[in-house]
């Protein structure tokens, strides 16, 4: 048997206890280490409960309400901090994964096409809205599609004119666009109608108006009944639409190999007084036709090739080549 003042004893110390422990509840460890003391199966509460049956029959109720009350008081510290220190964790974890969309972004600059890529796709436009396909040939080419089908025959000066840069005694890099002519009729009947842009190679020492690396045009159109007055046509259609209007076009005489009779193409800004060349062009020579098996008798055709980088610098009036390739953005960011 117990007595009921010694239960009551009992109960204050662990009165005490609870009430000195409170300060020390500051996390959620600590709070769970008192839930386990005090309120768990076999905490120092439950562990006075297990007294009651010891305690006299006509004082058991009043015991049962004196530890109901201990347990209650137990149940409202650990239920007040366990509020308190949640709340608390929460706020640390919201400011821990705050985003301050008021911070500057991080500044990625976006890239544009090279003002030599948007003159090309300028070019290239015009004629696909006139009906001509865009063509491709090798930068590395054979001497017979640079040469002898165009016409230059090894032992020809014309040959010296284009400063070529050989890989082996037969393979070289090509000097200009032409021989994608040939591979083209190589492989098609005629009516022809291309264009073909690419980059071309001579052995010329970079300066203002020549670089070793540079981008050209060639345009053929083979069929029935063409003849130089269609090709005066196209290129007055090309200088409007890519110059603009009331520029005049002026044709004359020139020599290429591979073109007869042969032209270079002047143009005049309106108000201007000087013509101004801007490609090289002419009827194409029956022995081209014939080396790619055209009967001349039967097609005639036109070609023309012009400089990409000459077409933008008179555009924009760009006044050295080397810009093109130089990388400079203060230059580049301008188109
Ligand atoms: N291939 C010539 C050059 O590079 C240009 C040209 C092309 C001339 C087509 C006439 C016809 O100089």
């Amino acid at each position: 048997m117990i007595e009921l003042t010694e239960l009551r004893n009992r109960i204050s110390s662990v009165e005490d206890d609870l009430k000195s422990r409170v300060q020390t509840l500051n996390t959620l460890d600590a709070l769970e280490a008192f839930r386990i003391e005090f309120l768990g199966r076999k905490g120092k509460i439950s562990e006075l409960f297990k007294l009651l049956g010891q305690i006299e029959q006509g004082e058991r109720a009043t015991a049962g309400k004196l530890l109901n009350n201990l347990k209650q008081e137990a149940n409202a510290i650990f239920a007040s901090r366990q509020e308190d220190l949640g709340s608390a964790a929460l706020d640390q974890q919201i400011a821990s994964e705050r985003i301050d969309v008021t911070l500057p972004g991080v500044y990625h600059p976006l890239g544009h096409k090279h003002v030599l890529t948007q003159v090309q796709q300028e070019i290239e436009s015009i004629f696909l809205r006139m009906g001509f396909d865009v063509a491709a040939g090798p930068e590395i080419e054979d001497e017979y599609h640079n040469f002898e089908a165009l016409n230059i025959p090894a032992d020809h000066p014309a040959r010296d004119d284009w400063d070529t840069f050989y890989i082996d005694d037969k393979t070289l890099l090509r000097p200009h666009t032409s021989p994608v002519q040939i591979r083209v009729m190589e492989e098609t009947q005629p009516p022809v109608r291309i264009i073909c842009p690419g980059r071309c190679y001579r052995r010329d020492t970079q300066d203002a108006t020549h670089s070793p690396v540079f981008h050209q045009v060639e345009l053929l159109w083979v069929e029935e009944g063409l003849s130089l007055a269609n090709l005066k046509y196209l290129l007055e259609v090309f200088i409007h639409e890519f110059f603009g209007e009331g520029y005049e076009t002026r044709l004359s005489g020139d020599f290429f190999p591979f073109t007869e009779p042969s032209v270079q193409v002047h143009m005049r800004a309106p108000r201007a007084k000087d013509w101004l060349e801007i490609m090289g062009a002419g009827m194409v020579d029956p022995a081209v036709l014939t080396n790619v098996g055209y009967d001349p008798e039967v097609v005639t055709g036109f070609a023309f090739g012009l400089g990409i980088e000459r077409m933008a610098m008179l555009r924009y009036g760009i006044d050295d080549i080397r810009l093109f390739f130089g990388n400079d953005l203060r230059f580049i960011t301008q188109f």
